[in-house]
């Protein structure tokens, strides 16, 4: 099959958060199943240049409409990561992907809407036949509409449109009006049934209207999927959602293991398997030496947390659990940084108080290769979020043989099975969990990881084996992935034959 990704983040080279990682990570696992998989992104002034291959501008110049006119948009297309991706520049006066990051802008809703509407733009321009379009997330959610009102009839009519909501919190909402800058028809879409937000009825949503238009819509774990279809969870989509609960499925998302790999990670002081232990030894050691923390009892657990700091996350609680440390007589690491200025400044705070203290450290930025570091040398690692989509540090800090405690909420419910829990098959039994989200939840995971570590470490050291060899690559989502794009291309031919 011929698919294409739209996206605003691609991982390495335009990474916020997990989206990167699961654009690259399910692109990669689907080419390596035979399909041509290409990608479109923005071209951000702020792209990590250096990790795209071969970057060349291409000959055409796309003409995208927006606003009541054309606009010349140039295209690139390079590398990364072995996958072919096009990067959308546009020649509009309001500069849209040169503002130095890659969203929290005032007009975001129109820079995304352009994109969508020129990436569409550039499939039909270059005479591409894919099977499937599939977006992700709020800012490419206008594709869906924007294709069966303005392209499907254009020609670009063979395509099966996928949506996968990565995360309800972010829906894009605006005035109605603003929807006409893309060329879309205010009117026909401002209906319930359409593209009107569920509560507030002059604004439209774009995640409503990808649910309604698109033939597949995903997000990225069974129980969040759950989650969003209860009035609690649905984040004001959950009618929406069980209206068209038969094209919605939760699919569980995985890990690139070529990139999160700590046999063969370049940023690593020391490589290790899951039969060489004393290499995350090694690790730790380095990460406490690079970050002068001390070594005087050698003997205590390192707990590492790396997150946007949002209030999803839980950052009462990540905060919590810098102080429970202390107390249990542990080492804390943190690399976060937050987009809301008041907690940033609670955790820059945090971080000055423990500047001198050996136990505790604070590194507020988005930091890649520390991040590797964290996961290699930690023995503990702490996701205490309120919701959670899916989550990837878990998956990733299991394969560096660091033990999760999380709260059992969303993807983390599918992917952290508590040790102490009988009901559930050891063999599965992979981190310490928690369900109320407040400290005395948190402690009582936390307490008893410390416990299991301190008294008894020859079997903490059989969990952390297990936890390393488990399989959280992308190998059995993509096939899913595949799946439901090969029905719903075989219907769409059915019911044209
Ligand atoms: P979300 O997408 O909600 O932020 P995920 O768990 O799905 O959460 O993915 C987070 C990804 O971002 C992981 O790859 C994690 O390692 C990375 N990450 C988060 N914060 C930082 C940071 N400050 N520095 C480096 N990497 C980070
Ligand atoms: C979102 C979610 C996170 C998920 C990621 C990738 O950012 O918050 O839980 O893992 O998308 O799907």
């Amino acid at each position: 099959m011929h698919v294409i990704f739209i996206a605003a983040e691609m991982a390495p080279v335009a990474k916020v958060g997990g989206l990167g990682d699961v654009i690259t990570g399910l692109g990669k696992a689907l080419q390596k199943r035979g399909h041509l998989v290409e990608i479109i992104l923005p071209k951000y002034d702020c792209m990590q240049y250096g990790r795209i291959q071969e970057l060349r501008a291409l000959d055409v110049v796309v003409e995208s409409y927006f606003d009541g006119r054309l606009f010349k948009t140039k295209v690139w297309v390079g590398t990364v990561e072995g996958l072919p991706v096009y990067f959308i520049e546009p020649h509009h006066p309001d500069k849209f992907f040169w503002r130095e990051q890659f969203y929290g802008e005032h007009d975001d809703f129109k820079r995304f809407s352009f994109f969508s509407r020129a990436a569409l733009e550039l499939l039909l321009q270059a005479g591409k036949k894919p099977d499937i379009i599939h977006c992700h997330d709020w800012q490419t959610a206008f594709v869906a509409p924007l294709y069966w009102d303005l392209y499907a009839p254009k020609g670009l009519n063979s395509a099966r449109i996928c949506f996968t909501c990565h995360n309800f919190e972010y829906q894009g909402t605006a005035q109605a009006s603003e929807l006409a800058s893309c060329g879309l028809d205010v009117q026909q879409l401002n209906r319930p049934d359409r593209m009107q937000d569920n509560s507030a009825h002059d604004r439209i949503n774009p995640v409503k209207g990808a649910i309604v238009f698109s033939n597949i819509v995903t997000t990225v774990s069974p129980s969040y999927a759950q989650e969003v279809r209860t009035a609690e969870g649905g984040k004001g989509l959950h009618s929406t959602l069980n209206f068209h609960s038969k094209k919605f499925v939760g699919i569980l998302n995985g890990i690139d293991t070529d990139i999160w790999n700590p046999a063969i990670d370049t940023f690593l002081k020391v490589q290790y398997n899951a039969n060489d232990l004393k290499g995350k030894a090694e690790n730790k050691v380095a990460l406490r030496r690079h970050l002068a923390l001390s070594f005087a009892d050698s003997k205590q657990p390192l707990v590492g947390c790396i997150t946007r700091l949002v209030p999803q996350k839980g950052v009462h609680l990540i905060r919590h659990a810098i102080y429970r440390t202390l107390e249990l007589g542990g080492q804390f690491v943190l690399l976060g940084s937050s987009p809301v200025p008041h907690i940033q400044r609670e955790f820059e705070g945090i971080a000055n108080h423990f500047e001198n203290h050996d136990h505790i450290r604070l590194i507020l930025k988005y930091d890649e290769s520390l991040s590797h570091s964290i996961y290699a040398a930690s023995d503990m690692f702490i996701i205490p979020s309120i919701f959670e989509p899916c989550g990837l540090t878990q998956m990733i800090a299991m394969r560096y043989g660091s033990i999760p405690i999380a709260r059992r909420t969303g993807g983390l419910n599918d992917s952290v099975f508590d040790f102490d829990d009988d009901t559930i098959p050891l063999q599965f039994r992979n981190g310490y969990t928690f369900l109320n989200p407040d400290e005395q939840g948190l402690n009582g995971a936390l307490d008893r990881a410390f416990n299991h570590y301190k008294n008894n470490p020859e079997s903490w050291n059989q969990l952390v084996q297990k936890d390393m060899s488990m399989d959280w690559s992308w190998d059995s989502s993509a096939l899913q992935y595949e799946e439901l794009y090969a029905k719903s291309v075989a219907r769409a031919r059915a019911a044209t034959s």
